[in-house]
Order: C-alpha cells, then sequence, then structure tokens
C-alpha cells in the first residue's frame, strides 16, 4: 500500500460515521486515491470541490480558471475584492505564482510548510487579478491535510497549478470545520457537479496564518496556529505585528467576521437559556445550555467554531464565551472571537 493509500484510508475510518443523503451534489466520503482523483478532474473541469485542510474546510476552484473563481464568490456572497488563498502542491510552484520573493519568505516557507500558514507575496504575471482581488500581491499556502494534500498532488498531475480556495462559509459567517458544517452552509449554492470531500474534523480549527512577505519584513495579518512566538523561536525571524488598515480588503481582518446568528457575549455571566462555550474548568452557570467543553487551549480552538454553529441550530438567541487566557493559540481564539462578537 502507498504512503498516499495509508493517508487516505485514516481519514476514511474517521469520516465514514457520517452518513449522507437528498444531497444535490455529491459528498465523498470514503476519500480513496480514486476518488480523490475524480474530484482533482472536478476541479479541472472547472467545478467546485470543498475539501479538508487541517486549519477548516476549503471551497476549491482552479485558480487558473476565471469562470469557476467567479462562481466561488457567488456561491460565497463575498465581495469579488476581497482576495483568495492560492493552495499549491509544494514549495516549488511559489516561484510559479510569485516574483521577487524575500529570502526570510523562503525560510518561512521551508520551516512551516506544509502547514497551516499563508504567506502574501508579490504576484506573477502568470497569478491573475481575479484571484488577487485586483491587487498586485497573491496568497500562497501549502496545506499539511492528507487530504488536501493528495488533491493538490492529483491536481498537479492533471497539469494545474494551484488551487485557489477559501473557507467554504458564507461571507462573514463562521468557517466550517467538518463536512456536515460545509453542507449546512453552502450546499443550495452549490451543482450536481460540485463535490464536497468529508475529512473529519479538522485538527487546528482556526484559519491559517497570514504573514505578508511583499514588503522589506514580515508582517502579521491574520494570527493562526503558527504564532510569532513559534516563528521566533524556528527561524529566528521577528515577525511586525503593525496592523495596517490598508490592508482592510482582507475579511478575516474585517472588524466583524465569524459570526454566528446569535449574539457572541464575552466573559460576561450567563442567563438561563444564554449558550456557554468555556474550559471545561469553568461550570455551566445555571440555565445555561453547554457548547463546548474543551480540556486544552487547541481542544478550544478545534470545537470553537463548530460550538458557535450549534448556537445556530439550537435557535439560540445568545451565546455566552469565557475567553482562554494567555498567549499563543489563546491570543489567536480571542483574536477570532473579538470579531464575533463585534458586530451585533
Ligand atoms: O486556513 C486558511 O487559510 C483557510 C484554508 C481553507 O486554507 N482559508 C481561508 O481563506 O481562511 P479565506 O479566504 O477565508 O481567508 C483568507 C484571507 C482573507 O482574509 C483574504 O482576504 C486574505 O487571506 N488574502 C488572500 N490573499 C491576499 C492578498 N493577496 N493580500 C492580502 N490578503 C490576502
Ligand atoms: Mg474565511
Amino acid at each position: 500500500m502507498g504512503t498516499s493509500e495509508v493517508r487516505v484510508s485514516v481519514i476514511h475510518s474517521i469520516s465514514k460515521l457520517i452518513k449522507w443523503d437528498d444531497l444535490i451534489m455529491q459528498i465523498i466520503s470514503n476519500c480513496t486515491h480514486g476518488q480523490i482523483k475524480k474530484a482533482a478532474e472536478a476541479l479541472k473541469n472547472g467545478h467546485l470541490v470543498s475539501f479538508p485542510t487541517e486549519t477548516v474546510y476549503g471551497l476549491g476552484a482552479d485558480a487558473v480558471n476565471e469562470q469557476a473563481i467567479a462562481r466561488i464568490y457567488e456561491v460565497k456572497g463575498r465581495p469579488t475584492d476581497h482576495p483568495l488563498i492560492v493552495h499549491i502542491s509544494s514549495l516549488n510552484l511559489v516561484e510559479k505564482w510569485a516574483v521577487d520573493i524575500p529570502e526570510y519568505a523562503l525560510k518561512l516557507a521551508h520551516e512551516f510548510w506544509p502547514g497551516p500558514m499563508t504567506l502574501i507575496l508579490r504576484k506573477s504575471d502568470f497569478a491573475q487579478k481575479f484571484i488577487t482581488g485586483n491587487q498586485e500581491t497573491v496568497g500562497l499556502r501549502v496545506p499539511s491535510h492528507p487530504i488536501a494534500i493528495e488533491l493538490l498532488t492529483q491536481f498537479r498531475n492533471l497539469g494545474g497549478a494551484g488551487i485557489a480556495a477559501p473557507s467554504a462559509n458564507r461571507f462573514g459567517a463562521v468557517s466550517p470545520t467538518n463536512a456536515k458544517d460545509v453542507v449546512e452552509e453552502i450546499s443550495t449554492n452549490l451543482r450536481s457537479k460540485d463535490l464536497i470531500l468529508d475529512g473529519g474534523q479538522c485538527q487546528v480549527g482556526v484559519e491559517s496564518t497570514i504573514i505578508d512577505c511583499s514588503d522589506g519584513a514580515p508582517n502579521l495579518l491574520r494570527p493562526g496556529a503558527i504564532t510569532a512566538e513559534i516563528i521566533r523561536a524556528n527561524t529566528g525571524l521577528n515577525i511586525l505585528k503593525s496592523f495596517d488598515k490598508k490592508m482592510i480588503r482582507a475579511p478575516g481582518v474585517l472588524d466583524s467576521h465569524y459570526s454566528p446568528k446569535a449574539k457572541v457575549v464575552l466573559d460576561k455571566t450567563a442567563k438561563s437559556g444564554d449558550g456557554f462555550i468555556a474550559m471545561a474548568d469553568i461550570p455551566t452557570p445555571s440555565g445555561a445550555i453547554r457548547l463546548a467543553t474543551p480540556l486544552t487551549v487547541e481542544q478550544y480552538a478545534r470545537d470553537l467554531y463548530a460550538a458557535l454553529r450549534l448556537s445556530d441550530k439550537r435557535n439560540l438567541k445568545q451565546v455566552v464565551v469565557i475567553q482562554p487566557t494567555g498567549g499563543g493559540l489563546a491570543l489567536v481564539i480571542r483574536d477570532r472571537l473579538s470579531k464575533s462578537a463585534s458586530n451585533k
């Protein structure tokens, strides 16, 4: 059995618990080599494929196919000046998509790819403006999820250069971290030849770290699992955190994002009937509805979005979230929560 088959069969054992019926598009739960090939062909033929990554599920399209990319914007309801991340199968493809790549960016890529990190680089002529939101930069990422890697590799074998994929949610909503949530979020906007690859629950649960490498020094645009501290410890690089409003086109850095329909309230006392999310050692207030009970901050990140979505599935009006304390991933969680809470 080849490496890819081993990887894929592990995913199958995670995802086979979910049953899907009555859906317009096809959902592939037992992601074998052959089925991922079918998904790569669908992408090459201009269809959309939602696929798991280690962070959240993406909604993918061939990054050179303008019509397919237009459908991503349509399905998400996302303004077309918001750029998409191009997912590539390996570091070797960076030079196809980007030019003037600084040494420090290569250092980051060597250290953290495949993994939950996106680099913003100056775009090459090959990178069309319909994926960059008309900007002169392009976002690139090599994900580490075995299904994503397999899909990208097979897509590459078919001559594909990259898969543009935003998170598979409607604009402004919470990113899906399992295939069921993808279905609930966007299935009514998908077509019969589109596909959803089911890889179970995403292990990281929050979107990738985005680092702008289009200037003299690396600049953190969106915090993620690869923190500035991890980067410093592994590469010696200091990441600037000079948040710059000129990057306002990146939806993840808008003030209001990642929002369920329920009102998200931070660090307040929950009333009876409110949803409640907190670390396991914090007891549920009387009458509140517990939506997640993470034991660790990693588990908190992994479960947070599904818990926020659960508040809508249960038609809750309000969800109280007790934020985790400390740096690292706790800081990432607080970044997303502050945006979830800022629109109501
Ligand atoms: O973890 C992730 O990054 C997930 C998975 C699917 O890879 N993707 C994701 O994509 O979160 P999206 O589109 O939901 O968020 C990507 C962010 C957006 O805020 C987008 O505007 C920003 O990256 N972005 C992409 N290209 C950019 C560019 N050239 N300049 C500035 N921001 C960019
Ligand atoms: Mg998103």
